[in-house]
Order: C-alpha cells, then sequence, then structure tokens
C-alpha cells in the first residue's frame, strides 16, 4: 500500500458510533478503510458495507480488510443514492452509518488537481465516471456563475475579483492546472497566516465538481430512513457549510436525538500528529 490516510477521531468514532454490534455498520466514505478496519478488530461480529465513489478508494479498502473475509462487503458508489445501494444489496435496515466527508490523503497527493502546486489536467473529480471537471468549471462558467460558487461554496470576500482574474487569464489561455488556478488567485489576494489565499477558492470548485453539499443532504436524509431505532449516525465535516449542513439536518429530523450539543472536535496531541485533522468536527445522533 502507497499513501496511508490517518484516520480522524478515531477513538471518538469507536466509542460512540456502534451501540449494537449485531446490526450491520455502513462506512459511506470507506477510504484507506482506516476507520472501518479500527471499528471491525473492536467489534468482533460486526459486518460491514463499505461504500465509496472513488475507485481507487474500493481498491485500498479492499485489500486492506481482506482479513476480515466475509464480514466485509464493498461496493463502488455515490452515498447520496445510499437507500437505494443498500437495498440493491438486500439490505432493508442497518444499525450504524458513518460519513467522514471531505478528502481522503491518497487523493490530495494524488496528482489529480487537489492540490495548489499540481501541475496536472485540473481534474478534482472524485468519481472519475462524471463528466464535469474543475477545468471546465473553471474554463467555461460565465461571471455570475463563478460568483455563485466562489459566494456559496467558498464564502470568498470579494468573489468579484477572483471571477474577473480568472476570466481575464482564460481569454489568453485556458487555464490547465490546479498550479495555474492558485497563482492567479494568488495574485488577486494577500495570504493571511499559514492559509493558502487559494483554499477558498478551491473548495469552492471541489463543491461544484463533485456536487458534495447536495450529496450530503440526500445522503443523511436515506440513511436516517434505514437506521433502526437506537441506530447511530455519525458525520465528520471539515468546514463550516457542511458542518452547518449537518447542524441543520440533525436538529431538523424528528427522528433523532442529537447526542452531541457540540460537535467532538480532535485534540492537541491528534493535530500535532495529524495536521489534516485539525478543523474536523464530529456529531452524532442517535435513530428514536
Ligand atoms: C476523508 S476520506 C475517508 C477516509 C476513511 N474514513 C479512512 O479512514 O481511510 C473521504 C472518502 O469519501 C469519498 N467520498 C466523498 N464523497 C463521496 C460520496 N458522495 N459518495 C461516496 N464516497 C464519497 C472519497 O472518495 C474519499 O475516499
Amino acid at each position: 500500500m502507497g499513501i496511508v490516510h490517518i484516520p480522524v477521531l478515531l477513538e471518538a468514532v469507536a466509542d460512540n458510533l456502534v451501540s449494537d454490534e449485531s446490526n450491520l455498520f455502513v462506512d459511506t466514505t470507506i477510504g484507506g478503510a482506516g476507520h472501518s478496519y479500527y471499528l471491525l478488530e473492536r467489534h468482533r461480529n460486526l459486518k460491514l458495507v463499505g461504500i465509496d465513489v472513488d475507485e481507487y478508494a474500493l481498491t485500498m479498502a479492499e485489500e486492506r480488510l481482506s482479513v476480515f473475509k466475509d464480514r466485509v462487503r464493498l461496493i463502488r458508489g455515490n452515498f447520496s443514492g445510499v437507500k437505494e445501494i443498500l437495498n440493491s444489496m438486500g439490505v432493508s435496515s442497518i444499525g450504524s452509518i458513518l460519513f467522514d466527508l471531505g478528502l481522503s490523503t491518497y487523493q490530495i497527493l494524488g496528482k489529480r488537481g487537489f492540490s495548489f502546486h499540481d501541475e496536472v489536467f485540473l481534474d478534482m473529480r472524485m468519481d472519475n465516471r462524471e463528466t464535469l471537471t474543475a477545468y471546465d468549471v473553471v474554463n467555461s462558467y460565465s461571471y455570475d456563475e463563478l460568483i455563485r460558487i466562489l459566494e456559496t461554496y467558498g464564502e470568498e470576500n470579494r468573489p468579484s475579483k477572483i471571477a474577473r482574474a480568472i476570466i481575464e487569464e482564460r481569454k489568453k489561455k485556458p487555464i490547465s492546472t490546479a498550479k495555474e488556478l492558485s497563482t492567479i488567485i494568488q495574485k488577486t489576494k494577500k495570504r493571511r497566516g499559514r492559509l493558502n489565499p487559494a483554499t477558498k477558492t478551491f473548495q469552492a470548485v471541489r463543491i461544484e465538481v463533485n456536487s458534495e453539499l447536495k450529496n450530503i443532504k440526500t445522503g443523511i436524509a436515506g440513511a436516517i430512513d434505514m437506521l433502526v431505532p437506537k441506530g447511530r449516525i455519525g458525520v465528520i465535516s471539515f468546514h463550516s457549510l457542511e458542518d452547518r449542513l449537518i447542524k441543520e439536518a440533525f436538529k431538523g429530523s424528528p427522528m433523532l436525538k442529537v447526542l452531541t450539543k457540540k460537535p467532538i472536535r480532535p485534540d492537541r496531541l491528534e493535530i500535532k500528529n495529524n495536521p489534516g485533522s485539525r478543523s474536523a468536527k464530529l456529531r452524532i445522533a442517535e435513530k428514536i
């Protein structure tokens, strides 16, 4: 196995998610299977369905989880259709379900256009069967469309400046790589602290390409439907847009009791060992 993704908030997930190991556990974002491996080890009778939209994730998860043999079933799919996916596998109810949002390390380091320095095609698709890429968004969206995504998915303070810069540059030649895009944005903004000035724009483009917020909404709704009474749902988010959505989805569901009044966050040691965990927030709810 090449790149290893360190699972975030692992103990908190393991301590709080599985209340009855005789019921099925669903990991909707199996990635490198860090969470799933740990849960299957800890709960000897637990069975898992692992889902991911990225074919590479499934290859890694399959290899890593092979020791658990028939306790594991893996399937490629988008968690927005989690209910349909599970039904198609003959599953009618589940005991626990995890959504670990965001990117896996193999995606960030995999030269797929997610990283500011990538000098490869500006792709950003998690699912390579989809057709819309970051290249399409950046090179073909109108000024108004760019503003919409920069504002709603990036919460950029000055979206018009960035949209204008993108449009000016692409008139000269198409913006083809992540490095080119981040360089254009860096010219429009001063660096504040350690955060790369292109962070919010990259977030916005990535959310648009992968329909991330829409998928989370439908995914959570489907998951709630599938849970048995006292079954648990856990969602780990990495930025405020996601977290707000999850908080509202949990609070707004008459079928859930929220177990985390405040989200669980990584402690200092975890952040030191895995800086990528610093913005993580875990919310857990139980089906009534
Ligand atoms: C942060 S990683 C998960 C890491 C995993 N928990 C581990 O311990 O290795 C997120 C994973 O979710 C997948 N993913 C993102 N959006 C998805 C979606 N809508 N449906 C299915 N998988 C998705 C990504 O491809 C990625 O592999």
